[in-house]
């Protein structure tokens, strides 16, 4: 259970744990937000992020995983927790929001939750660069006044850095960001001075607005 949400999740063959524990405290910051909403939960997994904000009230929410295993936990979850509104989408994320973007599709939330994009200090130009295609791709597919929820478990990937990809890509199709939250890893999750690997959670909680410039 997580946040009042009860999940049942493979701790074995599953990812990591079985379950990332490492942004409990950044899912329930959504919670606040998600009520009558219409939620994109992009690299979902077994649909952490929005079955706790279908759980808050959203309305809809559709969930995006290349893992044919997380989709069906994500079916799963949504059941046992008597919700109705989950749909998902089983494929490759870029190629999903692309589709998505094609099909004129609007969310009111679109949370972003990859796997570390720059894996290796040698990956960081292409790493900042989906990046930057991704948080693109995001706030397309965000209404008016939508609430994008970019998050990054890289550690080669800096909050300074990941606020100025936000908002070169928010730019780059006309959108005014503005940064209302910032998230870390949870306290489970110490970082250690002088060890910065173990401070590599972050997420940003971003308005966009349009027709604002
Ligand atoms: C950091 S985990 C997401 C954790 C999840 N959001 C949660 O809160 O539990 C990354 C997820 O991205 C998925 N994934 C990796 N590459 C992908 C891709 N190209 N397209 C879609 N999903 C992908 C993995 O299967 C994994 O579930």
């Amino acid at each position: 259970e997580e946040n009042g949400v009860r999940f049942e999740v493979p701790m074995e063959g599953g990812q990591k744990t079985g379950w990332f524990y490492d942004h409990r405290m950044n899912r329930q910051r959504l919670q606040a937000y998600a009520p009558g909403k219409r939620v994109l939960d992009v690299f979902s997994y077994v649909g952490g992020w929005g079955i706790q904000a279908a759980c808050a009230g959203a309305t809809q929410v559709t969930c995006v995983d290349s893992s044919a295993g997380a989709i069906d936990s994500v079916h799963h979850n949504a059941k046992i927790n008597g919700l109705d509104n989950i749909e998902t989408i089983e494929g490759d994320a870029f190629d999903a929001l692309k589709a998505l973007c094609d099909e004129k599709e609007k969310f009111d939330i679109v949370v972003l939750d990859p796997p570390a994009l720059i894996p290796r200090r040698r990956d960081q130009k292409a790493g900042e660069e989906a990046y930057a295609r991704l948080n693109q791709l995001g706030l397309r597919l965000l209404g008016r006044d939508g609430l994008l929820v970019s998050a990054s478990c890289s550690m080669h990937l800096s909050q300074e850095k990941l606020t100025d990809i936000i908002r070169g890509s928010g730019r780059k199709i006309d959108r005014f960001v503005q940064l209302l939250e910032q998230g870390h890893q949870a306290p489970d999750h110490p970082v250690v001075p002088g060890i910065p690997e173990t401070d590599y959670i972050k997420s940003c909680f971003v308005r966009s607005l349009t027709g604002f410039l």
